[in-house]
């Protein structure tokens, strides 16, 4: 067991699905998976395993924001030998490209945390998506006009308290804000294995639009299934 994951090795499959609520885990176990059995209940932050057509599959809650996502995704690297992680979460639109409910898989993640700097000495590092991953959601989205491929921020702080400088990312690209993909990318990488990040868009900042509990409950759904046909290709 580690310190914050109740399980032990080999409890966890080698590919984790990550939704920030440990009651979206227990949805998608229960919604996507056959034989499941909860594996941790430390804390609320639920997980599970089971299969999905077969082959294992563990579903951790990872917590709102980067320091609670890295004490999850660091056990689940370090102690429990997970080789693919993929997020699946909400973010709120920042670019007008997009629509609620739409989803966006990160090809990178731009980020005000200082998490990175701070293991980086003060050096901006890029965090990108594992190439696999990445082109592998892509694929099973594909000819879908309403998934979108690229850059989230990753904020520190919900309420922003400079939200314009949010919007000036905008300006290079970034198409929605959540609060964990560029620490998970940035995981990965240093622990040499895999991370993808996609996001449902829950709503939209500039226009104030946002969406019901039901419809945010279907187009999780379709993310959750990319997100398996990605994680087990
Ligand atoms: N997740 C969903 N909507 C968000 C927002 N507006 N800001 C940060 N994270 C979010």
């Amino acid at each position: 067991m580690s310190t914050h994951i109740g399980a032990s090795p080999g409890d966890v499959a080698p590919f984790v699905l990550l939704p920030g609520d440990p009651l979206r885990a227990k949805w998608i176990a229960q919604t996507f998976l056959d034989d499941v059995r909860c594996y941790s209940e430390v804390r609320g932050m639920l997980g599970f395993t089971g299969t999905w057509r077969g082959a294992p599959v563990s579903v951790q809650g990872s917590g709102m924001g980067q320091p609670s996502m890295a004490i999850y995704v660091t056990e689940l690297f370090a102690e429990y030998d997970v080789q693919r992680v993929v997020r699946v979460g909400s973010a709120g639109a920042l670019s007008e490209r997009l629509r609620v409910r739409d989803i966006v898989i990160a090809s990178g993640a731009c980020t005000d945390s200082s998490m990175n700097r701070i293991r980086f000495d003060g050096l901006d590092y890029a965090p990108v998506a594992s190439w696999p991953l990445l082109s592998a959601a892509a694929a099973a989205a594909a000819g879908r006009d309403d998934v979108h491929v690229g850059l989230l921020f990753s904020a520190d702080s919900f309420y922003a308290a400079k939200p314009e400088l949010m919007m000036r990312m905008v300006e290079y690209g970034a198409l929605a804000v959540e609060m964990e993909a560029s620490a998970l990318y940035t995981l990965a990488a240093g622990h040499g294995r895999e991370a993808l990040a996609i996001c449902t868009i829950s709503d939209h900042v500039v226009t104030g639009e946002s969406t019901s509990a039901e419809e945010r409950e279907r187009t999780f759904g379709d993310m959750v299934e990319i997100a398996l046909a990605a994680g087990l290709s």
